[in-house]
């Protein structure tokens, strides 16, 4: 199981992509209608999907997985009770499975048969995503109900996140001890520390500084820069995020504490709490479709 892609829909989608592609970093993969997609060096057809919209949303977080993982996936998820259905996918590299929606409305799609490409060369381009976090009124339940419905494990819980893995990557996702659900932000997987570094280099030559970092986290021990994007959500580099085995100890609150005054190991930089808090409630979760028998019965008896 891997992360892939963000799924978006926001006024402004072109000038969004042009910010992803001419500061962030990215490349431009593909524009189909009104949506345009944005790759980076690794061999996901896309990472980021920006689709023209009145208002600002999440529409999906894309996870990849081998057939058989999508099949056990259909029963956890119909016996969880989820609302699902099965899709087939329009987007860059195809592929078809399910989309669920968890129970703060996150809306999570899974496929299988996804097409890859070519890596490009590029030492500015994120290589991947490496995780989409989200806001949650009640992270514990929603963590306890990604191991559940979805067969992700919980590597660590501290006082502000529940971190979820899908692979032996320290999480691929959390979701933050909120008050209210949305997307809290997505981080970028860059190839090394420098091309972090570079990266908060080429957004101070325009004029935008770190909403926070650089620094590195505790739980997954990654490198972070976070920065409030021009389009509203919260945006990070990050790279070198920790990789776990199946018998990883799961880390409670206590076990996550700072000394007085840091929030990270380094401790080299402040931290935007009130743009972040603003940003971070701007992409609600919206389904859009309606929900489908995934057939996960019929198709264990096959
Ligand atoms: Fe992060």
């Amino acid at each position: 199981m891997k992360l892939r892609s963000i799924e978006l829909a926001l006024s402004g989608a072109a000038q969004a992509a042009a910010f992803l592609t001419e500061v962030w970093g990215m490349a431009p993969a593909a524009i189909v209608g009104n949506i345009h997609y944005l790759r980076g060096s690794g061999s996901f057809p896309y990472l980021v999907a920006l689709q023209e919209s009145a208002e600002p949303y999440v529409r999906s977080t894309t996870f990849v997985c081998s057939a058989e993982r999508l099949t056990q996936l259909k029963r956890s998820v119909t016996e969880a009770g989820l609302p699902a259905r099965p899709v087939t996918s329009d987007d860059p590299g195809g592929g078809h499975g399910i989309e669920v929606e968890l129970a703060e409305g996150e809306l999570l799609r899974f496929l299988t048969d996804a097409g890859e490409v070519a890596p490009i060369d590029g030492a500015d381009l994120p290589v991947k995503l490496t995780h989409v976090v989200f806001n949650s009124i009640d992270a514990e339940a929603t963590g306890l109900l990604a191991e559940k419905a979805l067969g992700f494990r919980v590597s660590d819980r501290t006082k502000g996140m529940v971190f979820v893995r899908c692979n032996d990557s320290h999480h691929s996702t959390a979701f933050a001890r909120a008050g209210f659900a949305s997307l809290n932000h997505i981080a970028f997987e860059m190839a090394d520390m420098d091309a972090v570094m570079r990266g908060i280099g080429r957004l101070r030559d325009q004029d935008m500084a770190p909403a926070w970092g650089p620094g590195r986290h505790g739980p997954g021990a990654n490198v972070f820069a976070y920065f409030i994007a021009p389009f509203g959500p919260v945006i990070e580099f990050s790279t070198a995020v920790e990789k776990v085995t199946d018998d990883y100890q799961p880390g409670a609150p206590d076990d996550w504490t700072w000394p007085e005054g840091r929030i990270d190991q380094w401790g080299m930089s402040d931290k935007d709490f009130s743009g972040l808090r603003a940003a971070e409630d701007k992409f609600r979760h919206r389904r859009d479709w309606e929900t489908g028998s995934l057939d996960a019965l019929t198709e264990e008896n096959h």
